[in-house]
């Protein structure tokens, strides 16, 4: 009994205790891939309407601005970083040569519409490879300003997070080629997601954060085109899971070949169908209707000043991205359990990491 009670009171003290400061164990967060986190890139580019996210309603819930991120809110990129003890990490393009050798607490390079395939949307957006060309000058030309000697330069390359969102574009640009088998197109994808992650790794990534790829078949695009409406599009998610399943293996692979390459791998693909059918708990009433527009009657699209639903937090999907809610569900749950994050949560990652260097410096 006694003992119970002490404990009970140990467990109480602990749970009131703060954390130390995650932002020593992780300097900066440096951000790869599509819509899900572009933090304004697109707004610097000369793409039409329908590209972009920079006009009212998107960012009704960020002070009310729009920013260029596709969401009324925060992206998972901005809960990440607060959950890191970081700054928001602000879109490469919208920093002037000045603020680029400044900054030392990461840079967002993503690029709504990019894809893993060179080849996907080229025209118009950042492709995986200009976002990486984009980082080279980061480590080449902006960060050798803040860090003189090469070794703190490595050790802060080594200890900052690079997270990793793509794909779900390279399988929306497949309905305009020949369509390979399932299985070779994965594979494809895979092999080359494995050499970004190798060119960023060279550059001195060492850990990363990598997000499989959503269910698109159940966004509000596809799931609108099925009969019954709002069901999920399982032909394009079949597609998708042929991918999803092989990744984990992937990041397996790199870490036994690349010294000191470590991971978290986030399953956003089950997050995103378990909440499908969990969502209530949070309040989410709607998980397949946009919020914007607030009718699926006509044009689906979040155009300029169209009147988005009421309560955004009841909605799982803003416009046809996940709306703000979902992601901060979807970060916190990551940040502090290992079930959609794997083999460690985030909170445990970034820990895991600072416990390796506090050691690494021993010797
Ligand atoms: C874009 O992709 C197409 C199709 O693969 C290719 O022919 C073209 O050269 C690419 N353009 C750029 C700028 O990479
Ligand atoms: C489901 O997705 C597949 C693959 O993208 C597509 O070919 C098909 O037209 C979609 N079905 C409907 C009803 O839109």
């Amino acid at each position: 009994m006694n003992t119970n009670y002490l404990t009970t009171i140990c467990f109480l003290l602990a749970l009131l205790l703060p954390l130390p400061s995650s932002s020593k164990n992780i300097p900066a967060l440096y951000a790869f891939g599509d819509s899900l986190i572009d933090g304004g890139n697109n707004n610097y580019l000369n793409l039409p309407l329908q590209g972009k996210a920079n006009f009212p309603p998107y960012g009704i819930d960020f002070g009310g601005k729009p920013t260029g991120r596709y969401t009324n809110g925060k992206t998972v990129v901005d809960y990440i970083a607060i959950l890191l003890g970081l700054p928001l990490v602000p879109p490469y393009l919208g920093l002037s040569k000045h603020q680029r050798s400044k900054i030392t607490t990461g840079i967002n390079y993503a690029s709504g519409g990019s894809g893993i395939l060179q080849e996907t949307n080229n025209e118009t957006i950042l492709t995986f490879d200009h976002q990486i060309k984009f980082f080279k000058r980061t480590v080449e030309n902006d960060l050798p300003q803040q860090f003189k000697e090469k070794v703190e330069l490595e050790k802060h390359l080594s200890e900052s997070l690079f997270v990793v969102s793509t794909g779900v574009n390279d399988y929306f640009q497949i309905k305009n080629r020949i369509l390979p088998s399932t299985r070779s197109f994965a594979l494809y994808l895979l092999k080359e997601i494995s050499i970004h992650l190798q060119t960023l790794y060279r550059f001195g990534a060492r850990k990363f954060f990598v997000n499989n790829i959503p269910p698109a078949g159940c966004f509000p695009a596809s799931a609108v085109r099925m009969r019954p409406r709002g069901n999920c599009n399982q032909t394009l998610n079949t597609m998708i899971i042929s991918y999803n399943k092989r990744l984990p293996g992937v990041l397996y692979q790199l870490q036994s070949q690349l010294p000191g390459f470590t991971f978290v791998h986030s399953d956003l693909y089950g997050f995103l169908s378990g909440l499908k059918t969990s969502a209530h708990k949070y309040g989410i009433l709607n998980t397949w209707k946009p919020c914007c527009p607030n009718s699926i009657h006509g044009n689906l699209r979040c155009l300029p000043n169209t009147v988005p639903c009421e309560d955004r937090n009841t909605h799982l999907f803003f416009g046809e991205h996940p709306s703000q809610i979902t992601n901060h569900i979807f970060a916190r749950r990551c940040f502090h359990e290992s079930t959609i994050c794997r083999p460690l949560s985030l909170k445990h990652f970034a820990q895991a990491s600072s416990e390796s260097h506090g050691s690494a410096k021993r010797y």
